[in-house]
């Protein structure tokens, strides 16, 4: 069994570790970076509780090698929220009981993640297609759907107010 050193980029900084080269991103960043927030569910591909970003895209983490991402950039739930702020999908979760064993949640925020940062408007439809590949046990869906819907808006909200505070379409310029 052969290791090796490797630099991950996790939720933007440099993360080293030596790991086996056959370990997947799922136990090298819950076992050896212990960003225990992804989950481990069936682990062939089928649930989507694994769920993480790389550059950008959602990747099931049980079925790549770590050693096949070094040099990519790596998003873990741990890495949605700003300093001290919550990402609107993660208060929309909340506010709307999306979450309640909350075991698929990680799964399911960075995909919607994903979706809002490729989509910012969806639609319902294209909400659910997205997810499609995220398994929920509890909720029915129906919650996450109008959370992920009200995250857009909120997303869309405070893109329009940042547009005005900076001048955004003046005609003075
Ligand atoms: S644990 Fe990866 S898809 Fe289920
Ligand atoms: S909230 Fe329990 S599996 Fe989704």
């Amino acid at each position: 069994m052969s290791r090796r050193l490797l630099v991950l980029r996790v939720n933007g900084l440099a993360r080293e570790a030596a790991v086996d080269e056959h370990h997947t991103l799922l136990e090298v960043l819950r076992e050896d970076l212990h960003l225990t927030g992804t989950k481990h569910g069936c682990e062939l591909g089928e649930c989507g509780a694994c769920t993480v970003l790389v550059d950008g895209e959602p990747w099931l983490a049980c079925l790549t090698l770590a050693v096949d991402v070094e040099g990519c950039e790596i998003t873990t739930v741990e890495g949605l929220a700003a300093p001290g702020r919550p990402d609107p999908l993660q208060s929309a979760f909340a506010e709307l009981g999306a979450a309640q064993c909350g075991y698929c949640s990680p799964g399911m925020l960075v995909s919607a993640r994903a979706l809002l940062d490729a989509n910012p408007s969806p639609t319902r439809d294209e909400v659910r297609h997205a997810l499609a590949g995220n398994l929920c046990r509890c909720t029915g869906y129906e919650a996450i759907l109008d959370a992920v819907l009200l995250a857009a808006d909120r997303d869309g909200s405070a893109r329009a107010a940042a547009h005005v505070a900076g001048g955004g379409d003046r005609g003075d310029r």
